[in-house]
């Protein structure tokens, strides 16, 4: 099987390749990723050179690329997670989020169709990553996310997710393609990019600097560990019925501020410090523009139905995440100086 994922040198898309390039060897994956600001390709190194592996640098917007690539190696799936993935940067612009989560997202289904169609679709799948927030906001309160709960984003960013949803499923009862969509609640863990809140804050504490909590610090994320996430795609790529959705969650909910207290008393635990010093750090700071006050993911579908559950808890998880920022300085280091974004140059330019 020949599988295009999109976005793979991305946070999530690289432990799903990892993941897929040392479990299945037997399969060929293409990484079909633009390397914006969020590609790194640092992510990779341990699977770059790996036979079944191969990069293919383009962007999805661009509709003559996608089409000529679906049509000289014939996949024989898609796992889709190249997106503009930042809600902040969807507040300052929104086009971008339009270009490459709805149009990259329709480019890629009529270059599959085109591709499939004729074929009968036999053995074919188009699988969409997507988030919780295409649901919208909840109160506090025992009410959770489910995979009837209508449709109501509210950031730039949701808003171009939900479309592109709504288009995936469009393309399934059109044109009969066989789709699988999951939406995800927020992954944390290694190589997550320091503009999001855990890494940032990580990063601020590491250098002694402020940790922005927005408004009171009140707002609920449901947090999963990124590998857990990357087993959950592997789960509903595999087992999960064509034309359904499932949602992913780590049944982990935590207010801002709480998160945040955990995440400084675990580096000071970690780097001798005495409890109590990173905590200092926090500085409550203007609230984002429409800030969704909770997100909550029932998760039992793909639970019952796939057999998936989350391996680690937050504990583990965020104890596993800070090791890993504590052992990779320099992944960080370069991230926020930009010199990962030479690695392409040298390391592709004799190839
Ligand atoms: P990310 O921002 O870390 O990575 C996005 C990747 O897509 C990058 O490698 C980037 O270079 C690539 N990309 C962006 N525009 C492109 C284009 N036009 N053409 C080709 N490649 C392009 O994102 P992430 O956090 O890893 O999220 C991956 C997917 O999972 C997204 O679809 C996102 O909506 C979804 N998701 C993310 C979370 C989360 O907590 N991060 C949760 C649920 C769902
Ligand atoms: O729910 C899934 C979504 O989770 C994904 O679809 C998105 O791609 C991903 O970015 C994430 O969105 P959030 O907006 O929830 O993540 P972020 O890390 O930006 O913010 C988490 C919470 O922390 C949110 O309530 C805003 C707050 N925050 C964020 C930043 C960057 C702060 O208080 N301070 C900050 O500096």
């Amino acid at each position: 099987m020949k599988i295009i994922i999109t976005g793979g040198a991305g946070f999530i898309g690289s432990h799903v390749v990892r993941l897929f390039v040392t479990k299945y060897p037997e399969y060929q994956i293409l990484n079909l990723d633009a390397l914006t600001y969020a590609g790194n390709l640092e992510n990779l190194r341990d699977v770059e050179s790996a036979p079944n592996y191969r990069l293919v640098k383009g962007d999805i917007t661009d509709q003559a690329f996608v089409d000529e690539l679906f049509a000289r190696e014939e996949p024989d799936a898609v796992i889709h997670l190249a997106a503009e993935s930042h809600v902040d940067r969807s507040i300052t612009d929104p086009l971008a989020f339009v270009k490459t989560n709805v149009l990259g997202t329709v480019h890629l289904l009529n270059a599959a169709k085109n591709l499939w169609k004729p074929l009968g679709y036999e053995g074919k799948v188009f699988y969409h990553v997507s988030t919780d927030e295409v649901y919208g906001s909840l109160d506090f309160g025992p009410e959770m996310f489910t995979e009837d709960t209508s449709y109501d984003p509210r950031s730039p960013y949701s808003a171009s997710k939900a479309a592109s949803d709504h288009f995936v499923r469009a393309w399934h009862h059109t044109y009969h393609m066989p789709i699988k969509l999951s939406n995800c609640s927020n992954n944390y863990g290694p190589n997550h990019f320091p503009e999001k809140l855990i890494p940032l804050a990580i990063h601020r504490i590491q250098h002694g600097e402020a940790i922005p909590v927005y408004g009171k610090g009140e707002n609920v994320r449901d947090w999963l560990f990124v590998k857990d996430h990357a087993t959950a795609i592997d789960a509903v790529f595999h087992k999960g019925t064509v034309g359904e959705t499932y949602n992913i969650g780590g049944v982990n909910e935590w207010a801002n501020l709480e998160l945040i207290h955990l995440l400084c008393d675990t580096l000071d635990e970690k780097t001798g410090k005495e409890k109590g010093t990173s905590r200092q750090l926090i500085k409550f700071v203007t609230d984002r523009a429409g800030h969704d006050l909770r997100y909550a993911i029932d998760s039992s579908k793909i639970m019952n139905e796939l057999g998936w559950k989350p391996s680690v808890t937050f504990e583990q998880g965020l104890g596993l995440t800070v090791d890993w920022y504590l052992e990779n300085e320099t992944w960080l280091n370069n991230v926020t100086s930009g010199a990962y974004q030479d690695y392409y140059q040298k390391q592709y330019a004799q190839r």
